[in-house]
């Protein structure tokens, strides 16, 4: 079936595919759009094998249908979808890898609200289950905007809840258990045993909270199934389409269910959350929240106690803008560390290419070699390992990290929303400004560094510019802006805010209070209140 249309405006991909609301999304002819132009786009994928499923939002399974009538369509041998449409992000990406398929398709906008009011997204995979490189979603996009046609067969919806194998058009469509593949494979690189004696011992208490996302079933499957955690361990464990009216975004402001339990007077052991598509953490101790730049640090530094990674690790990355804490680590280990732009494609390319071992974000996301994304349930388990191994406190573990490696203290603001045309503005002005500053004296120390990040791929030499204004101090104090890739209304600023303390015993934990002389010089440098309107951040992580 050949079906003649006119292209549609403005399917650019962001950092994670194309992420709009769930109403553009629904308009005729929207999703066929994008998967027929990214299947024209792809090449020798006649007869291949294509993985497809999501986070279980609204519009999730109506989406996979469509998929599924167009890859038949474009000529593709066989689609391997998750049982009832599902398949976390670093799920997919381990099925990708472990049955050799071609690519991809996952159905999810992350972390952002879902329902019929709420987003909805698609992002592709290539074939080593990275995220699509970004000359691949440049030529996506510019083939959106051409497209004259789309190509589907007609054919009834699949049922998705049953697995097995069945026919759409020519093509074969395996439905598959969307948990077994990862839950098997992260067997292979913890330590279980010593996990599970640990989560048996009656001393220890988790509290994992999937937050009506897609980790529900693979935290039953890992967590009470095959680790033997109670059942009432892991809570919202039921994937929902509107994921229960709540934001599933693992951070203080949205997991406050999780921060409120975990700071009660009973409060669990450890805790932990993930996101919408399962591949961000949120790792909190008792009365004790983790940032995700120090998460990073303190896995770099204990890998050799789980088995996974007891040879030692090639190296790490990290995005630019999470804290220097696992440089500190690098150095120590004696292992590059490459520092990356914001967004998890760019780990890829050095993963595959053997140079990294770990990697992570500010925001959240951490992962290894293992698979290519992120992945929520890794840096859980891997936790739960090295507290099982070293039997202390979450606490205790990241303050003897601290006396070890010093102190980055961290916070990122968010300016959720704003008018996209100030936020530009404000981008604009502060580039123009960073010039002048080196030399300049602020409280947090005087300017050594300012300047638009660009980087250099290590491995295929490709350059990405633009990707967040820099501003350092002789102290390793450092402020970061950049406008966010993923929001879906307006323009969302991010401020990132970093100091390091050599002597820890200096401060207490209360960030924000640390911080306050870099919070002061970065709303002196942008005019933040004056440009968008904004005296306070909308998120503080
Ligand atoms: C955000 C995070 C970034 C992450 C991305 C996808 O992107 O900041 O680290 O890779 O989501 O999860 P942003 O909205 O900042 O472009
Ligand atoms: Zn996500």
């Amino acid at each position: 079936m050949i079906v003649i249309t006119t292209p549609i405006a403005g399917q650019r991909p962001g950092t994670s595919g194309l992420r709009k609301s769930v109403q553009v999304f629904r308009q005729p002819g929207y999703l066929e759009n994008f998967v027929q132009s990214l299947f024209d786009v792809l090449e020798h994928h006649k007869g291949a094998t294509l993985v497809v499923g999501g986070d279980g939002r609204y519009f999730n399974d109506q989406a996979i249908q469509t998929v599924l009538r167009l890859a038949a369509a474009n000529g593709f041998g066989r689609v391997l979808v998750g049982q009832g449409g599902i398949l976390s992000t670093p799920a997919a990406s381990a099925v990708i890898r472990s049955r050799k398929a071609y690519g991809g398709i996952i159905l999810s906008a992350s972390h952002n609200p879902g329902g019929p009011e709420g987003d909805f997204g698609i992002k592709y995979n290539a074939g080593n289950g990275g995220p699509a490189p970004e000359a691949l979603t440049e030529a996506v996009y510019r083939r959106t905007q051409s497209i004259e046609r789309y190509l589907g067969v007609e054919s009834p919806d699949v049922d998705l809840g049953t697995l097995g194998n069945t026919l759409v058009g020519g093509m074969a469509v395996e439905v598959i258990d969307p948990v077994a593949t990862h839950a098997d494979l992260m067997e292979t690189l913890f330590d279980f045993g010593a996990i599970r004696r640990l989560l048996g011992s009656g001393s220890f208490r988790m509290r994992f909270d999937a937050m009506h996302a897609v980790t529900g079933p693979y935290a039953h499957e890992v967590f009470v199934k095959r680790l033997g955690a109670p059942a009432a361990s892991v809570v919202n464990g039921t994937p929902l389409p509107d994921f229960g009216g709540g934001h599933p975004d693992p951070n203080p402001t949205y997991a406050a269910e999780l921060v409120a339990a975990m700071f009660a007077a009973d409060a669990p052991d450890f805790g932990a959350a993930s996101d919408g598509d399962g591949d961000r953490n949120m790792i909190v101790g008792r009365r004790f929240i983790v940032t995700p730049s120090d998460s990073l640090a303190v896995l770099a530094a204990n890998a050799q106690l789980v088995p996974g990674y007891a040879a030692g690790l090639k190296g790490v990355a990290r995005s630019m803008p999470t804290s220097a804490a696992v440089d500190a680590v690098a150095a120590a280990l004696g292992i590059p560390c490459f520092e990356t732009p914001t967004g998890w494609k760019f780990f890829g390319n050095l993963l595959d290419a053997g140079r990294i071992t770990l990697c992570g974000e500010e925001s959240a996301g951490t992962g290894s070699d293992h698979v290519r994304e992120k992945d929520g349930l890794w840096a859980v388990l891997f936790w739960l390992n090295v507290l099982a191994v070293r039997g202390e406190s979450v606490e205790a573990i990241v303050r003897d990290h601290w006396r070890r490696f010093g102190r980055h203290v961290y916070s990122r603001h968010d300016y959720e929303g704003v008018d996209a045309a100030a936020a530009t503005a404000l981008m604009a002005r502060l580039r123009e400004a960073l010039p002048g500053l080196p030399g300049q004296k602020f409280s947090p120390g005087t300017v050594t560094l300012a300047d638009d990040f660009a980087y250099t791929d290590q491995v295929d030499g490709s350059v990405t510019t633009g990707q967040g204004l820099r501003i350092g101090f002789d102290n390793g104090s450092r402020i970061v802006f950049r406008l966010s890739g993923t929001g879906t209304e307006g323009a969302t600023l991010r401020v990132y805010l970093e100091r390091f303390e050599a002597d820890v015993q200096r401060h207490g934990t209360d960030a924000q209070q640390a911080l306050a002389g870099l919070i002061a010089t970065a709303e002196q440098l942008a005019g933040i209140a004056a440009t968008t309107g904004r005296t306070q951040p909308t998120v503080i992580t």
